[in-house]
C-alpha cells in the first residue's frame, strides 16, 4: 500500500448523531474497499463492510438502522467484529470460540473532529488531526459543535466563507447556516456523497470565528 493511497487517507463519513442510536450504520467505499461505521450496543466502530465467511457485502445501503448481520448466511457480528450469531452453526459451520475470533471482521479506523465522524481503511497512520492540521481540525470541531441542528437545505451564495478539508467542503453563511458537503471517496458512486445544512441552537447563538 502506497502512503498516498486513498486507503491511507481519512474521509468524512457522517455526523455523530447519524450513529447515535443502537444499530445505526453509515457506509461508504474507498476504492474497492467497502466500509461501515456502526453503533453496536452503544459502541461506534468501523470495519470493512465485507463478511469474512464468503466475502458478501454486509450492509448494502448508504445508511440505515439494523444489526451488523450478513445477508447471505445470517452471521451477526459483535463490536469487536467477531461473529457471535451463526444460524445452523452446529450442523453447517462447527465454529468454536477460537475459530470465530479468526473470522473477525477486518477493522478500519474511525475518528471524530467535534461532531464530525471520519473513517480510514488503514488501521495505522497519522491521526486525523495530523492529517488535517491542528488549525483546520480545531476550526471544524468548533463549527460542528456550534451548528448542532439540522434544518432546511440552504444554497451557498458567493459571499459565504468556504472551507475545504479532506473530502469535505463547508460553506458558512454570514447570518448563521452551515452547509456541509462530503464528496464520495474515489471509487465510490454518488450514493456515498452527502450534504446537510446545519444551524445554531438559536439565531442569536455566539458562533466561532
Ligand atoms: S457470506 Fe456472510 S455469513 Fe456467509
Amino acid at each position: 500500500m502506497q502512503n498516498d493511497s486513498p486507503e491511507n487517507r481519512w474521509f468524512h463519513l457522517c455526523m455523530e448523531d447519524d450513529l447515535a442510536t443502537p444499530n445505526a450504520f453509515v457506509t461508504t467505499r474507498v476504492g474497492a474497499v467497502p466500509l461501515v461505521a456502526q453503533n453496536i450496543k452503544g459502541r461506534v466502530v468501523a470495519f470493512r463492510n465485507v463478511c469474512t465467511h464468503r466475502f458478501a457485502v454486509i450492509h448494502g445501503e448508504p445508511a440505515g438502522c439494523g444489526p451488523l448481520r450478513c445477508p447471505y448466511h445470517g452471521w451477526s457480528f459483535d463490536a469487536d467484529g467477531v461473529p457471535v450469531g451463526l444460524p445452523f452453526n452446529p450442523t453447517d459451520f462447527q465454529l468454536e470460540a477460537e475459530g470465530r475470533r479468526r473470522l473477525a471482521l477486518h477493522p478500519a479506523s474511525l475518528a471524530r473532529c467535534g461532531r464530525l465522524v471520519f473513517v480510514r481503511v488503514a488501521t495505522e497512520g497519522p491521526s486525523l488531526e495530523e492529517e488535517l492540521g491542528s488549525g483546520t481540525f480545531a476550526r471544524l470541531a468548533a463549527l460542528s459543535d456550534a451548528f448542532p441542528r439540522r434544518g432546511d437545505a440552504a444554497e451557498p451564495a458567493h459571499d459565504w466563507e468556504r472551507i475545504e478539508a479532506a473530502n469535505l467542503r463547508l460553506h458558512l453563511a454570514p447570518d448563521g447556516a452551515l452547509v456541509l458537503h462530503s464528496a464520495a471517496p474515489a471509487g465510490a458512486d454518488s450514493r456515498f456523497s452527502r450534504t446537510v445544512t446545519l444551524y445554531p441552537i438559536t439565531a442569536d447563538a455566539e458562533l466561532p470565528a
